[in-house]
């Protein structure tokens, strides 16, 4: 995100909102997605599963419901599903706030953090000192399983002067560590974002303690990467993932994430295909970053990020700010191209509960299926085959003249999410509008469709997941129908599942 403090002018249409605005229950509070219980989050940090414990810590302003006083907020799970609300494990000390970074599971003990009987995890952080707004890197650890966190007392790991060689604003513009051990060279590797230098730093420590800079990947250096996607944040490594600013499809900020290969100091990109490069074509997917430590007995990659790009003004009051559902990630090659595939995790089907299930039915441009179905947390899956020219129209948050519109348009094998009509969409200028992803050419056969619909959100996988789309949405209660229609010719649903999703 950019550091945008709020104004008085947001103050003053948030208020405006807030008298003025479409009635709201419980303030959108989504029914199975992540949100604080009160107050501001951004994106996640430090995700890791330790023993059978999700942990989720996320960018948190505890005392008030706009960006400030960062901090790790701290909440587990068993399922990925239930999320229980913890104390902040890494608070603002002595002015210096606590920005985003990673944690990894110090299994040998090379901090000397822990003992080798009872091993430390570590979660490596950027302090950000508002005063001379300095970002530098610091540490802490924990030794009960992730519960508390202890500050490392030699704190900053690597400090804004040994920054400022390898930073043109001098050590303002280094954060979001992400470290990881990594086996062959038997070295921990710090990736830093360097913001408006459109850059990724790269560093390496014996020790996770004191840390050596290595190399750097600049745009420049990535075949086929347009310089006008910037404002690199949050790094992650599995693939090389990060959240530039600028330049998503759908304008402002978005995941890339990108292929290569790593010796342990250097990443050489693979050359990019714009039209794989986005991980989301939704508004609403910032700064994603990946559970580490997940056993290889369940060996997924899961993946998720903050769902608001508009600071403070979505018309949310008790709460600002949701993690996206979890979704695996894979790389597939699909034809010529190389995909990175998402799919909501499974464990979603254990709180699905079925509304209709359709298997084998025709429609034609006159016909209407799922209009007597309600709901606002909603799962609905739809495998289909259309007529050539024709469009798949899905509505859902349908009420009045308020609906948000899920179409796949066979013609140019689009899929896309349209917020024109979804509610309230007056908060920010940037909160309204169609946002479009193509399915790969081999999956237009027999279309797959899945959307999760949440109280004030709709994250749509097409495909196989190589195409997805995540935005909020801020409709009225009552307007809780649905419709599914086709327009210029007919389709063919080998199955609609629509199940309503509930903790
Ligand atoms: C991304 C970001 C990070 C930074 C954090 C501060 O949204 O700007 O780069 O660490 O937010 O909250």
């Amino acid at each position: 995100m950019i550091f945008q403090k709020s104004t008085v002018t947001i103050k003053t249409l948030s208020l405006a909102l807030a008298l003025v605005g479409p009635a709201v229950a419980d303030d959108y509070r989504p029914a199975f997605h992540f949100c604080p219980a009160e107050n501001w989050m951004n994106e996640p940090n430090g995700l890791i599963k330790i023993d059978s414990t999700w942990h989720l810590f996320y960018q948190a302003d505890p005392t008030a419901n706009v960006w400030g006083n960062e901090c790790w907020g701290h909440a587990t799970s068993s399922d990925l599903l239930h999320w229980d609300h913890l104390p902040v494990a890494i608070p603002v000390e002595n002015g210096i706030e606590s920005f985003t970074g990673t944690s990894y599971y110090d299994g040998d003990n090379t901090s000397g953090l822990g003992t080798s009987s009872n091993p430390p995890y570590l979660a490596f952080f950027t302090g950000y000192t508002s005063l001379n707004e300095t970002q530098d890197q610091r540490l802490a650890y924990s030794t009960d399983l992730g519960t508390t966190w202890f500050k490392f007392p030699g704190n900053p790991i690597i400090s804004a002067p040994q920054e400022a060689p390898h930073d043109t604003t001098g050590g303002r513009e280094s954060r979001d560590p992400k470290v990881f051990f990594h086996v062959s060279s038997g070295k921990w590797v710090m990736v830093l974002a360097h913001g408006g230098q459109d850059k990724l730093t790269f560093w390496t420590s014996l020790d996770a303690k004191s840390w050596t800079w290595v190399s750097e990947l600049l745009s420049s250096q990535i075949e086929g990467f347009s310089n006008s996607i910037s404002g690199w944040e949050v790094p992650d490594i599995w693939v090389v993932i990060f959240t530039p600013a600028q330049g998503s499809p759908p304008g402002g900020n978005g995941v890339v994430a990108l292929t290569g290969s790593f010796d342990g100091e250097t990443f050489v990109a693979d050359p990019v295909d714009s039209s794989t490069l986005w991980l989301d074509y939704g508004r609403d997917f910032d700064g994603a970053l990946s559970w580490e430590n997940v056993p290889a007995s369940d060996g997924r990659r899961i993946i998720a990020a903050v769902m608001n790009s508009y600071g403070s003004n979505p018309p949310t009051n008790i709460w600002k700010g949701m993690l996206s559902f979890p979704r695996t990630l894979t790389l597939k090659r699909i034809g010529s191209k190389q995909y990175f595939l998402q799919q909501p995790v499974a464990e979603l089907s254990t709180i699905d509960s079925t509304l209709t299930s359709i298997q084998n039915q025709t429609i034609a441009p006159n016909q209407t299926l799922l209009s007597s179905i309600r709901g606002t947390s909603l799962d609905v899956r739809i495998v289909f085959r259309i007529d050539s020219g024709a469009t798949l129209s899905l509505a859902v948050r349908k009420g009045g003249s308020e609906q948000t519109v899920i179409r796949y348009s066979q013609l140019n094998s689009t899929l896309s999410v349209d917020r024109t009509a979804s509610g309230d969409i007056s908060y920010d200028p940037a909160a309204k509008g169609v946002h479009s992803a193509q399915l790969a050419q081999e999956n237009t056969e027999l279309v797959h469709i899945w959307v999760l619909v949440d109280t004030c959100s709709v994250e749509v996988f097409g495909g196989q997941g190589e195409a997805v789309i995540s935005d909020l949405i801020f409709p009225s209660n009552s307007s809780d129908g649905l419709s599914l229609e086709v327009f210029g010719g007919t389709a063919t649903f080998q199955s609609v599942t629509v199940s309503s999703v509930s903790l």
